[in-house]
């Protein structure tokens, strides 16, 4: 038995990095899959590696006619649905509020929130009734920025707090029949975040750095020194999104690699204290 047969799951945002690890994990557990994605070249891609395996749809987040269109084509293929899987989002350039022109504040605001939790409140609202039908699960995510500084810039942070709130408040409006959690990942390995169009950021990446240098800092902050790939995050995804999950709803599960359980104060090296025998000879 593996853990999502006979599970029908949604990934919005699945064209590729976090999205796309979790739809293959889920295919993996033994899910009948569909993946949403706004970008044509992701969609083409993908069918064109996949075929009939997974059911790839064009369309925005943002837009209600093309959520109702995702729904009508995942109840034609396959009948019903268990679970909503929220991946998508942009990044906010990680610009302080201090360089970020004022004129360009209310589109920034607007591009980053709209992708990053518009996006997730629209879709639950349209599958909703389904995943009650099937006592299913949502699981959306959020980030370690949500929970701490230094995670990006103000606008993607708030937005990220916003996924927790979010969860927070559906988990306890449609309990019992649907659970609904997040995960906050920290980094992710392969992923092609990009930019905001509001600050001509949209052809920037994460994947723009060198890969490398975010492994490199990845070893040196994090206690487990290791930086995820999608698949990795795709193994809590598929368990929250299964109806083996009887026990947690409402919870963002911070999978940050132990960063959190530490005072950043030795950088890097778990020998920050007064070194061995220097007290004594003072
Ligand atoms: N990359 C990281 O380090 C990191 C860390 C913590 C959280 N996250 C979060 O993980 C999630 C996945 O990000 P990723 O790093 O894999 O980036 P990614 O860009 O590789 O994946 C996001 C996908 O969402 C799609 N998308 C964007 N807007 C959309 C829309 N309006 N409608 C439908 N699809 C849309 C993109 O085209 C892309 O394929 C995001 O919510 C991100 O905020 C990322």
């Amino acid at each position: 038995m593996q853990l999502l047969d006979d599970h029908v799951v949604l990934v919005t945002g699945g064209g590729s990095g976090l999205g796309l690890g979790v739809a293959r994990q889920c295919l993996a557990e033994g899910a009948q899959v569909a993946i949403l994605e706004i970008a044509q070249d992701k969609v083409d891609q993908l069918r064109a590696e996949l075929g009939d395996d997974v059911l790839v749809l064009q369309g925005d987040v943002r837009r209600v006619a093309d959520l109702e269109a995702t729904r009508a084509a995942v109840v034609e293929r396959f009948g019903r649905l268990n679970a909503l899987i929220g991946c998508q989002g942009i990044f906010d350039g990680n610009i302080p509020l201090r360089q970020t022109p004022l004129e360009r504040i209310d589109a920034l605001f607007d591009e980053v929130f709209h992708v990053n939790v518009k996006g997730y409140v629209l879709s639950a609202k349209v599958f909703v009734d389904l995943l009650e039908e099937n006592d299913g699960a949502i699981v959306l995510t959020s980030s370690t920025a949500a929970y701490a500084a230094d995670g990006g810039g103000l606008f993607y942070s708030a937005s990220k707090g916003a996924v927790r709130s979010v969860v927070n408040q559906l988990a306890f409006e449609l309990a019992p029949r649907v659970r609904v959690n997040g995960v906050a990942p920290s980094g992710i390995a392969n992923s092609q975040l990009q930019g905001p169009a509001a600050l001509g950021l949209e052809t920037s990446k994460q994947s723009d750095i060198p890969k490398e240098d975010f492994l490199a800092q990845f070893r040196q902050l994090m206690p487990l020194q290791h930086l995820p790939t999608p698949e990795e995050y795709g193994w809590l995804y598929a368990f929250l999104a299964s109806r083996h999950n009887t026990l947690v709803t409402g919870q963002t599960l911070v999978a940050d690699q132990g960063l959190f359980n530490r005072a950043v104060l030795s950088s890097g090296s778990k020998a920050g204290g007064i070194p061995v025998g220097a007290a004594a000879s003072e």
